[in-house]
């Protein structure tokens, strides 16, 4: 394959796994689709935006005819300052979406246009480029571990087997999409994968979730608002870990399967909060422990998932990866780089890089 489609590459996972396309594959093209909502920021690509096999086009991955163009190549061959393309598109990677659970609360509509009616429209438009001619071509599915429900304290893992329970708009809207792309499977013999992730965490992550939300909190002494009791378990993975296995999973997965991604890393949201406060203290020279006082219990979140946990046994067995971070480590650096990057938390909080990019390429 050589011309990889990654839809969803300005926002925080994305733009990892664009990175990680285009410095490892210097002989694929990587074109990366994202409509920059509040969540995409090109920013967070700076290192690599001029390099030869990087592509990028603002649209809509709603839009059927401009997705279409996109596909067959149109798009890309008509705009001159793209050389050296030679199209249609391969493989794609589905990484846009919306994103955040708190959102899709308030606001389930643009959940079910962008992660249903998108991803079908991603899978109409492959189908019909391909044109049954699947040889060498794949459509990989990124996908959450919250599609599986919530767990008990105690109540074993997600498999691969396990049964789709979603509980908030988000998660019905991921897993409605999880059941269009294995139907394109299952009825028109479109070669997928689908992979369930549990949380990630790293650098470029969009301020509204939890660990850059209260780093940064904790950096201008505002208070930390814990959901309900703060018992509620995440299973977290560092982002770059998920970008390699993406890569081996689009390579080396088997057409028609899932896979778990995970790292075996448990935490109770309070105990891990307590983590984050004490190494931003650490860092910004406070006394260890400062900020606890910080901490603010609030109303829970509607319908707040008790426990993920991701066995992601499948993936390692059968395709022999592994997360390569401890979690102390991930935790170190990810704090140590939003606590040096004030500038793009200044830019995202301030809604600088929106303005910039209407600027640049109009109104959202
Ligand atoms: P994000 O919110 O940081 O980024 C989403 C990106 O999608 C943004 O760049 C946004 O501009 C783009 N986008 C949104 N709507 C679009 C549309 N209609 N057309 C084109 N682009 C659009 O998200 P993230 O946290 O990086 O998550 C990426 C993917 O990984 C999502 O599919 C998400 O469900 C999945 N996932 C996330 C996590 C996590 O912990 N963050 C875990 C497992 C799976
Ligand atoms: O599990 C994978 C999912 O992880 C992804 O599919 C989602 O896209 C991603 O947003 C994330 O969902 P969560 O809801 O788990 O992440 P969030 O950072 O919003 O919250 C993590 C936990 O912390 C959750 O139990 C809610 C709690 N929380 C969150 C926020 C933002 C708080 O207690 N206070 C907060 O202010």
């Amino acid at each position: 394959m050589k011309n990889i489609l990654i839809t969803g590459g300005a926002g925080f996972i994305g733009s990892h796994a664009v990175r990680h396309f285009v410095k490892k594959y210097p002989d694929y093209n990587i074109i990366n689709l994202d409509k920059l909502t509040y969540a995409g920021n090109l920013s967070n690509l700076r290192d690599v935006e001029n390099s030869s096999n990087y592509f990028f086009i603002r649209e809509d991955i709603c839009n059927y005819d401009a997705v279409k163009k996109i596909f067959s190549g149109e798009t890309l061959l008509s705009n001159k300052s793209f050389k050296n393309i030679c199209l249609p598109v391969d493989g794609v990677i589905n990484l846009a979406a919306e994103t955040h659970v708190d959102r899709s609360i308030k606001d389930p509509f643009v959940f079910a246009r962008t992660n249903v009616l998108g991803t079908l429209t991603l899978l109409q438009c492959a189908k019909e480029t391909w044109q049954g001619n699947y040889e060498g071509h794949l459509f990989y599915q990124i996908s959450t571990d919250e599609v599986y429900g919530a767990l008990e304290l105690e109540g074993g893992f997600f498999t691969e087997t396990t049964r789709y329970d979603p509980h908030s708009p988000y998660s019905a809207s991921k897993a409605s999409a999880d059941h269009f792309v294995r139907a394109f499977h299952d009825t028109y013999g479109l070669p997928v994968v689908i992979t369930n992730c549990s949380n990630n965490y790293g650098p470029y992550q969009f301020p509204e979730k939890l660990i850059p939300l209260f780093i940064n909190n904790i950096r201008h002494n505002k208070p930390l608002p814990v959901y309900g009791t703060g018992q509620n378990v995440r299973d977290w993975l560092y982002v770059e870990d998920h970008a390699r296995a993406m890569d081996i999973v689009f390579h080396k997965g088997v057409p028609g399967s899932t896979y778990n991604i995970g790292g075996f890393n448990e935490w109770k949201n309070i105990d891990l909060i307590k983590v984050v406060i004490k190494t931003v203290d650490r860092i910004l020279g406070r006394q260890e422990g400062a900020s606890l006082k910080l901490i603010t219990y609030v109303k829970d979140r509607a319908g707040h998932d008790l426990r993920y946990a991701i066995d992601s046994t499948k993936l390692e067995k059968g395709l022999g990866w592994r997360p390569s971070l401890q979690f102390e480590e991930g935790i170190e650096k990810t704090v140590k780089w939003y606590l040096e990057n004030q500038e793009w938390m200044d830019n995202v909080t301030s809604g600088e890089y929106e303005r910039y990019y209407e600027n640049m390429y109009g109104n959202r």
